[in-house]
């Protein structure tokens, strides 16, 4: 499915999957548009990242259904979870129907899942991404909007999306002033390596040599996440433990395993286990930064409209982070086409905006609780009710984020969106 030409001139500064999926996204609803990314090069950063259903329903309209194919033997395939109390003592596995083709649940290597949906966008639909182009400023004027880039080039267009990450200028510009992020309290010791060691351990062999596994050990304020991927030759954990230190933006700081093994030196000796296995050199160190959430996401022109973490940061354990990001991108493609479908001529990109912050904005808000109350749900468990009720610890999957389907939904609610707005500007 491919619309007709809008005319609609969009640019997206950054290439992230919020960048990469506004601008496919962009692609199939008939807008011309352009990505500007800094780094100069494609490189495979990163460990695990997660997607929903949410997302995969998104994935899976890209070039009907061969995109989440070449995505699917990079993703997790186990056959459950099994939870366990921080001494050991194994609590529940568990399991979900797997879910439809239609929507997959996506989880693996954020690098090797950035590179398909990077040559998709760039290889088969020949969106332009200018590589090695950092963007040094934004402008918008009553009929335009655009960039500047540091080399001085200056680019413009009818919308401009900032998809710049946590560390977004564009935000600098929608705000008018610099959004500090604040610590959240925590941090993420992270790591993803080969598993031939754990392979040549008899007692850490089983995780590895019949397909993937995935377990998960909670304590009071940390909780220890392993699994293995790709038919159990990769490893890769994650342990979110109190971590005070003020830092400045939530960056990648190198990790050292003896603080790890020090924490867990009272749990189950399982985690010691595997932790041991982690090459030294592989360990990050993550500060997990905080930001009430922006006023809003839209400069005061309404042409500049901040998407994916620019906009909201989520906590890892709301395992939406990049999924939002993305129905975002879609959300906006809609808005887009269904503004420039409409008869009358003015503000229409402008309405666009708006309506997709409409749209968009409770929603983020509601999922991006959910990181804080797993979170919470996880370090302050009840382990006497849980003896009882052993579903108390299951990580939630919701019906109302997975099972939500972002372009539809803008779709069939966008004209009483913008109508509700005429309404509210008048009044
Ligand atoms: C290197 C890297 C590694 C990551 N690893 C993980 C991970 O292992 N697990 C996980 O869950 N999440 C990870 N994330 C975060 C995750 O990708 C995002 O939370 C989520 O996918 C939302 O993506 P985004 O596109 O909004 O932001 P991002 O993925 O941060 O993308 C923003 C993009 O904008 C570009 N950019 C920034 N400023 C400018 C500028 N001035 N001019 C031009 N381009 C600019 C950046 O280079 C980047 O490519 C990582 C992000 C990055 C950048
Ligand atoms: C899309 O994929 C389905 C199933 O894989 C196939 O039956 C159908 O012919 C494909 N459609 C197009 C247009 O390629
Ligand atoms: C968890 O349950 C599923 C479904 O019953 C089963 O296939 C899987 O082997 C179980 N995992 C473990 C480790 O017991
Ligand atoms: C997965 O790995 C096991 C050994 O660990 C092997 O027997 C099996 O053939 C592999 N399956 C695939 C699909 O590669």
């Amino acid at each position: 499915m491919e619309s007709n030409n809008t005319g609609v001139r969009v640019i997206i500064v950054g290439a992230g999957f919020a960048g990469l999926t506004a601008a496919i996204e962009c692609h199939r609803q008939g807008h011309d548009v352009e990505i500007y990314e800094k780094f100069a090069e494609l490189k495979q950063l990163g460990d695990i990242i997660s997607f929903g259903q949410n997302a995969g329903r998104i994935f899976h309209r890209w070039s009907n259904g061969s995109v989440t194919e070449r995505m699917d033997p990079l993703s997790i395939k186990n056959k459950g979870f099994n939870i366990h109390k921080y001494d050991g003592e194994f609590i529940i596995n568990q399991t979900h129907p797997k879910p439809p083709k239609e929507s997959p649940i996506i989880n693996g290597h954020r690098g090797e899942l950035h590179a398909v949906v990077f040559n998709y966008a760039k290889d088969e639909l020949a969106i332009p991404i200018h590589l090695d182009s950092r963007v040094k400023e934004y402008f918008e004027t009553e009929l335009e909007t655009g960039i500047v880039l540091e080399s001085g080039e200056k680019i413009s267009g009818d919308v401009v999306l900032g998809a710049d990450g946590v560390r977004s200028k564009a935000r600098e510009l929608v705000l008018g002033y610099e959004d500090k992020p604040k610590s959240s309290g925590y941090a993420v010791w992270r790591t993803w390596f080969d598993s031939k060691d754990m392979l040549a351990d008899p007692e850490t062999a089983h995780f590895c040599n019949q397909g993937d596994t995935f377990q998960g050990w909670i304590g009071q304020d940390v909780h220890f996440l392993f699994s293995t991927i790709k038919n159990g030759s990769d490893c890769c954990w994650v342990l979110t433990h109190r971590d005070l230190a003020d830092i400045d933006e939530s960056w990648q700081f190198p990790g050292h395993l003896p603080d790890v093994l020090e924490l867990l030196k009272d749990w189950d000796p399982m985690c010691t286990k595997i932790v041991s296995k982690t090459p030294p050199e592989l360990l990050v160190d993550w500060k997990l930064v905080y930001r009430d959430p922006l006023p809003t996401w839209v400069s005061t022109g309404r042409r500049i409209a901040l998407v994916g973490d620019a906009a909201h940061p989520f906590l890892p354990t709301s395992a939406q982070g990049a999924t939002q990001a993305m129905e975002d991108g879609v959300t906006i493609a809609i808005c887009l086409r269904k503004a420039a479908e409409k008869a009358e001529a003015e503000a229409k990109s402008q309405d666009a905006i708006t309506a997709f912050q409409e749209i968009r904005y409770e929603r983020v808000k509601a999922v991006q609780k959910t990181g804080e109350t797993t979170r919470d749900m996880w370090h302050k468990t009840d382990w006497v009710a849980v003896k009882t009720n052993p579903d108390l610890v299951k990580f939630p999957r919701e019906e109302w984020i997975h099972g939500h389907d972002a372009e539809k939904h803008a779709e069939e609610v966008f004209d009483e969106v913008v109508k509700g707005l005429r309404e509210k500007a008048r009044i």
